[in-house]
């Protein structure tokens, strides 16, 4: 969700009108997402890298969220939609923690979507602490390193149980991942468009969505052996 800031630089506006406009596209897009049937969309709020940002910024990004969590709670529970959060929960401010417990909690037996929020997220910093986890279940003893298999690292994961991502859509025109989901996003298919968060729109969401329904998914194999529909796991 890149861009904001570009955005709100590009109408002479300073870059808390950029937050605020792409609070409103967090809105729409987690509607259409959820008109489109989509099972999980994740979506990047917060990175660890962001708590160095100027300290009004992050108070602005902080009351925003809060902002979102107050408002939203009706409408996720309408829409059958479930919170949860990727990142580590603790290091938010405690009004917003608070409320976005309070959600998780509320929405925990929704099932048409699952809405991810990464906040003050880092996928480093999600591997660092599954590691620490594995570790520490060897040190006492409950198994060896060599019993770690892909799967047990993917459970350790912010996004444990959940499938990993078939499309990650990066906004604002940057060809990186930004320390997003680097084990999840194994063999996703990455989008980069120019338009800036902000602006996009429910049309600019299916477009991101048509183009990967384009691409063959090969998952390491030959493209004849994806076409002719072998077992592509
Ligand atoms: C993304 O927009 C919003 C957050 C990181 C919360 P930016 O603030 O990074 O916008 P640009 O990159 O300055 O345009
Ligand atoms: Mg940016």
């Amino acid at each position: 969700m890149d861009g904001n800031g570009r955005w709100a630089r590009e109408r002479g506006l300073p870059r808390v009108m950029g937050h605020k406009a792409g609070a409103r596209t967090v809105q729409k897009t987690v509607r259409v997402a959820r008109e489109m049937g989509l099972a999980v969309l994740t979506l990047y709020a917060f990175s660890t890298e962001n708590w160095h940002r100027p300290l009004q910024e992050v108070d602005t990004l902080m009351g925003l969220l809060k902002t979102y969590l107050q408002s939203e709670l009706d409408k996720l529970l309408q829409q059958d939609i479930r919170l949860c959060c990727l990142g580590e929960m603790s290091k938010l401010p405690g009004d917003v923690r608070e409320v976005l417990e309070k959600v998780i909690t509320r929405t925990a037996g929704a099932r048409g979507m699952t809405l991810n929020l990464a906040l003050s997220y880092g996928s480093r910093n999600e591997l660092v602490r599954a590691m620490q986890r594995l570790a520490s279940r060897c040190v006492a003893g409950e198994m060896v390193p060599l019993d770690i298999t892909d799967e047990m690292v993917s459970q350790q994961l912010d996004t444990a149980g959940q499938p990993d991502p078939d499309l990650i859509i990066r906004t604002g025109g940057e060809c990186r991942l930004s320390n997003f989901l680097l084990w999840q996003a194994s063999y996703a298919e990455i989008y980069i468009t120019e338009t800036m968060w902000p602006d996009f729109s429910k049309k600019a969401f299916y477009e991101a969505v048509h183009n990967f329904q384009q691409r063959q998914r090969r998952f390491g194999r030959t493209g004849e052996q994806a076409s002719t529909g072998l077992p592509t796991t």
